[in-house]
């Protein structure tokens, strides 16, 4: 990290003071304001974080402008082609590929983390039959830190590992339970013997009197193929909503899968992770091609809360990569497993559709990865609440790799924004 300064100016009392401009590997560079107080007794004012950098990282880099994603330095197209959601889950954990031994070790490692306490089976029963499951999975996975708490040293590398193993590698087992619940089936055990994401296929859909999986009736390596993508699409995203939670969360030392959960109830929202579910609940209320124009002004138009979901993204301002890879995906799936959904022929219109449109022109609004995972998770029989679920299961490898980073930081602050006071000046009773 390279260092220039840059001169604040205060016109109002003539104050001026030097300040750091940092620079990372690439990317934009960025003015270290953490003295600005001290010395201009000023703050800044950014909401939403527009152009503000909420710390440093070494996972993962975004240029908005050219639609680069790069995890570790590996570009997202190269990853999702060449590997599997575990390599990439560990890419991410240790900064470098695995080799082979290292691989299988870590493989072997989620496969032994993966069972959960039988307890939490009463406590997934306390839960009626049609809570929504990222409802479910904020509670649960809130309450792993009842069962893992007093063995957790949080000064202790190892032990931050582990717990971020039991994470990724229970992720799946608990999200497939939610599902089991909502429809009643009994729970299906994970597999040692399955992939990743074989295994969560298995604990969704296998039947006592059918197996989804076993030697002579093997899952369809489309839909393996499919999901193993859409994980390595949604495993991390520097510090989006849900990221930004988990660290701030992690900055005061709470335990780690109560940090989790409360990422999980950020990437809930319909402008976040929620945004899957909500383009199928969109396409859905839209119907048909012909009434695509309607919802396209409704979108447009200030005085209608209405949006286009699956549209637009805070950084990728021309395209967005994952967009790119996935909408292939997306064909090879439907014509492999559904033949021709109706539902994906009204996406494909939509987006013709706004991508012609001037104001989606001029807005530089262009169809996000989420435009398109719903569509293939309708495709492999996913049901539509459960699709955020799966967004989650892949993030929680992005997350515990933040974790991980944020808690090996030498000397790390809680986090702690200031506000623009906008309530009465002091007043007396
Ligand atoms: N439909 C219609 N207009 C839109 C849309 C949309 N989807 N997105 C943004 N705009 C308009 C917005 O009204 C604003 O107009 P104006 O300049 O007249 O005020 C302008 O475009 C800029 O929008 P913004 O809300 O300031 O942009 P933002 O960076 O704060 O929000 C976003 C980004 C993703 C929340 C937003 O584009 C959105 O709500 N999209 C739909 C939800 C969605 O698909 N979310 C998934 C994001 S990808 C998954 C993930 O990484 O979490």
């Amino acid at each position: 990290m390279t260092q220039e300064t840059l001169t604040i100016k205060d016109n109002s009392t003539g104050k001026e003071a030097e300040f750091s401009l940092l620079k990372g590997t690439v990317g934009t560079p960025v003015i270290d304001v953490s003295a600005l107080h001290k010395k201009m007794g000023l703050f800044t004012y950014d909401p939403g974080f527009v152009s503000t950098a909420s710390c440093k990282s070494a996972i993962t880099y975004i240029d908005g402008e050219n639609g680069i994603l790069l995890y570790r330095g590996y570009p997202i197209d190269q990853l999702a082609e060449k590997c599997s959601f575990l390599e990439v889950a560990y890419l991410l954990m240790n900064g470098e590929l695995a080799n082979d031994a290292e691989q299988a070790e870590f493989e072997h490692e989620i496969g032994q983390h993966a069972m959960l306490h039988e307890a939490m089976r009463s406590f997934i029963d306390g839960f009626h039959y049609d809570a929504h499951p990222m409802a479910m999975m904020v509670g649960i996975v809130g309450s792993l830190s009842a069962f893992y708490h007093s063995e957790l040293n949080m000064d202790d590398p190892e032990h931050r590992r582990i717990s971020a193993m039991r994470m990724l590698a229970k992720m799946p087992v608990i999200a497939a339970a939610c599902h089991r619940h909502s429809i009643g089936f009994p729970f299906v055990y994970p597999r040692a013997d399955l992939s990743y994401c074989e295994n969560f296929m298995n604990m969704m859909f296998s039947l006592p009197s059918q197996k989804y999986i076993d030697k002579d009736n093997y899952i369809d390596p489309v839909a393996v193929k499919a999901l193993n993508l859409l994980f390595i699409l949604h495993a991390d995203h520097e510090q989006n909503a849900s990221t930004s939670t988990v660290r701030l969360a992690s900055s005061t030392g709470a335990n780690p899968y109560a940090c989790i959960a409360a990422g999980i109830g950020a990437l809930w929202g319909p402008a976040h992770g929620g945004a899957n579910e909500a383009v199928l609940s969109m396409l859905e209320e839209i119907g048909t091609v012909d009434r695509i124009p309607e919802f396209i002004n409704k979108a447009k138009d200030r005085n209608d809360p209405f949006r286009l979901m699956g549209f637009g993204h805070r950084v990728y301002k021309n395209f967005d990569p994952r967009a790119t890879i996935i909408r292939k995906t997306c064909h090879d799936v439907l014509e492999h497993i559904s033949g021709n959904d109706p539902l994906f022929d009204l996406a494909l219109a939509l987006e013709e559709y706004a991508l012609k449109d001037e104001y989606f022109v001029e807005k530089k609004l262009y169809p996000n990865v989420d435009f398109y995972s719903g569509i293939i998770y309708k495709a492999l029989n996913i049901p539509v609440d459960m699709f955020t679920v799966m967004f989650t299961i892949a993030r929680t490898s992005g997350w515990v790799s933040h974790w991980l980073e944020l808690m090996a930081e030498p000397g790390q602050r809680i986090g702690r924004p200031r506000q623009i006071y906008t309530g009465k000046g002091r007043r007396d009773l």
